[in-house]
């Protein structure tokens, strides 16, 4: 019998309605759009502000169920559900439980995981990991945050990188050597005071003072991060060439984290790739965290062949930063 490897057969995607622009944020912070663009290659990025009180579920949601459309998936065969998110609905309660009963998965469990901006990364390895192992044949990723629920629009340093969004993958088996084929995956917990949001948590649960003092918000310490995302960013992507002995020539996209166009670019140019090579849509959504890189296979799904080798590259706050090698299983 031919090795199992665990493909993705399908994806989705959904940005909401609302765009804020760099000239929006001009009104409200000392910022520019020239020093938006040329630092970090963003002009806009979604917010969600269609339904009132709704969390990363409603894009999760919508995510999913274009997924599911397109690939014409029957839902009541999915077996698990998973939703990457720094932002989840709530603390206590599963932010996939919730989705897995709304887009009627009634046969999935569903969990979330927790990595910051490489929380689609890592659940790329678990998901694989799940259909590898012959346990289960259909794992939904979703990738999904709603960053304008944690963003302080009074800092200047972090409110115009983040936007809101969501992006899915459906993970299966494939017997012809298609599909995650090798990873690189690493943490480093010293950094987590660089990337962080202190209060909420069981460190610093809620108090009045929490929220006088601002400590529920995102708070980045940019360039130091900045340093440590295109060292460790371009290292693993180009570490995972190694490995399986890619060349630039073997690559045929690299699907990188957009945190900052300066660093997708610094890991194209380690891995010795054209620009024509790299996703990017980093210019119309910013970084939606744990939703960059099923947006950009949604985005690039028309493009995509089967068999072409993708590399994909993340760095987020812990630090977590990885790669992994993956080969397309489908044209669209
Ligand atoms: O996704 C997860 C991981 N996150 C990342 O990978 C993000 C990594 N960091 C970055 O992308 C960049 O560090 C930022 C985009 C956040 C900031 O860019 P930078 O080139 O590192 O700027 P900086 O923090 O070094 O600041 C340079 C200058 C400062 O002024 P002075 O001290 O030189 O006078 C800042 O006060 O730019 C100023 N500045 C701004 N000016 C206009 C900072 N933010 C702004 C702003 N508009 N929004």
């Amino acid at each position: 019998m031919s090795k199992l490897t665990a493909a993705i057969t399908a994806v989705g995607s959904y940005v909401p309605k609302f765009v804020m622009t760099n000239k929006m944020l001009e009104t409200m912070v000392d910022t520019n759009d020239e020093w938006i663009t040329t630092r970090t290659g963003i002009k806009e990025r979604r917010i969600l502000k269609e339904e009132e009180g709704k969390g990363t579920s409603y894009l999760a949601i919508k995510a999913a169920q274009d997924l599911i459309k397109k690939g014409g998936v029957n839902v009541e065969e999915i077996d698990v559900v998973i939703v990457a998110t720094a932002t989840p609905d709530t603390l206590v309660a599963s932010t996939a439980a919730f989705v897995a009963s709304k887009i009627g998965a009634t046969n999935a469990f569903g969990y979330d995981l927790l990595a910051a901006c490489s929380s689609f990364l890592f659940g790329m390895s678990t998901a694989a990991s799940f259909v590898q192992s012959g346990r289960f044949k259909k794992v939904l990723l979703v990738g999904a945050d709603k960053m304008s629920s944690i963003v302080d629009y009074t800092d200047r340093t972090t409110c115009i990188i983040f936007g809101d969004g969501a992006g899915a993958a459906l993970f299966e088996p494939n017997t012809e050597g298609l599909g995650l084929q090798d990873e690189y995956l690493r943490s480093d917990g010293q950094g987590r005071d660089f990337l962080s949001m202190d209060a909420g948590g069981s460190m610093m649960p809620a108090t009045e003072e929490t929220v006088k003092n601002r400590k529920h918000f995102i708070y980045q310490e940019g360039r130091s991060v900045f340093k440590f995302a295109v060292s460790n960013m371009a290292d693993a992507a180009a570490t995972i060439m190694e490995k399986n002995s890619l060349s630039h020539e073997d690559v045929t996209w690299l699907v990188p984290h957009q945190a900052n166009k300066r660093i997708i670019d610094a890991t194209a140019n380690r891995m010795g790739l054209d620009h024509n090579k790299v996703m990017m849509n980093i210019r119309k959504y910013g970084n939606t965290t744990s939703a960059t890189l099923p947006l950009l296979l949604a985005d690039y799904e028309s493009q995509l062949k089967k068999g072409d080798n993708l590399v994909f590259a993340a760095f987020g706050g812990g630090f977590t930063w990885g790669s992994i090698y993956l080969k397309w299983a489908y044209n669209r």
